[in-house]
């Protein structure tokens, strides 16, 4: 009977006992899908805030196209429909754009190359160098940045710049403009023997000196067939890395929905048609040195350069 009894208070007791137990089982299992619910939620905000501040405090939106980390396997593509401006010229065919866009690619020119071309820039810049922090040097007309103005090369050193520039030299410069061409040719579909280089057509090294003149002041946004009538193709090939050895001096594509980048890496090919549906400038250099050099090519033989060469 007392073990009955017992029976029925112990029974009684652990029945309070196991009310209250799943009492706090159902409190909890409330509150963890609270939990679970809130930290999501939460973290959308959270993160729904920051891109809210990153878009309002940043005055631009930006899109990167490729970044400096990436190596790209095959060239990355990008179409965007040609402007009016070939209009306004004659037409080649099999070279005027009919397909516009932007390609970039990291299979053209070697990171051999690139470095070996990187040093042929520094060598040839340090010469001289613009006091404004934006210095170029035209293998094909020689001119070179000196303090606020250009200098012939060929003219101003003669002989001596054979103790900087070899023909290996020049004939790494025209493999790597023939590969460019033949990759922009493939890219838009063109007859590769229809297009020309053109000039201009040369190395440049920025830093962040502030700009002494006009053509220090790289970072304006500008259409290249308006700035040079002759050019339908614009290729860049870059001999240093965005982050590494220089900071700011990404190139901008400039589309009214969005600006989008191209972070230089040596050895990278970023190449477009020259009209007004490439809008671009590039950032400011905030420290180190970019390298990068320009090639330029044109549909219209008038307007065609050779290769450089050694005078
Ligand atoms: C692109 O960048 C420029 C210059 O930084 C800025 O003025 C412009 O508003 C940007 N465009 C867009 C669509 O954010
Ligand atoms: C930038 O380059 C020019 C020309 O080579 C040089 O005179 C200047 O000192 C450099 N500026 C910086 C910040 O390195």
């Amino acid at each position: 009977m007392t073990v009955h009894r017992r029976g029925i208070t112990k029974n009684s007791e652990s029945s309070a006992i196991e009310k209250k137990i799943k009492r706090g089982n159902a409190q909890r299992q409330a509150s963890s899908w609270k939990d679970n619910v809130t930290i999501p939620i939460m973290i959308l905000l959270a993160t729904g805030l920051v891109s809210w501040m990153y878009y309002t405090w940043t005055d631009d939106r930006i899109q990167t196209l490729v970044s400096r980390g990436e190596l790209l396997t095959q060239a990355r593509v990008f179409t965007v429909d040609c402007s009016e401006d070939y209009k306004k010229y004659k037409v080649f065919p099999g070279c005027t754009p009919t397909k516009c866009g932007r390609a970039v690619s990291d299979i053209v020119v070697t990171l051999e190359e690139a470095q070996k071309l990187r040093r042929l820039a520094e060598q040839g810049l340090s010469l001289a160098g613009s006091d404004g922090g934006a210095s170029i040097l035209d293998l094909h007309s020689g001119a070179l940045s000196m303090g606020k103005q250009f200098v012939n090369v060929y003219r101003y050193f003669k002989d001596q710049i054979r103790d900087v520039f070899t023909e290996e030299d020049f004939q790494l410069y025209s493999d790597v403009r023939g590969r460019i061409q033949m990759a922009i040719a493939e890219t838009f579909g063109l007859d590769s023997s229809q297009m020309y280089l053109t000039k201009p057509t040369f190395f440049s090294g920025i830093n962040s000196s502030s700009a002494k003149t006009t053509h220090d002041e790289y970072w304006h946004p500008h259409i290249d067939k308006e700035t040079y009538g002759s050019f339908d193709y614009t290729s860049l090939l870059y001999l240093s890395d965005y982050g590494v050895d220089f900071g700011g001096g990404r190139f901008v594509f400039m589309d009214s929905s969005s600006n989008k980048t191209v972070e230089p890496r040596a050895g990278r090919v970023s190449f477009f048609s020259s009209g007004s549906e490439n809008l671009h400038h590039v950032e400011k250099v905030t420290w180190g040195t970019r390298f990068a050099i320009t090639v330029s090519f044109t549909c219209d033989p008038d307007y065609a350069i050779d290769n450089p060469s050694l005078p």
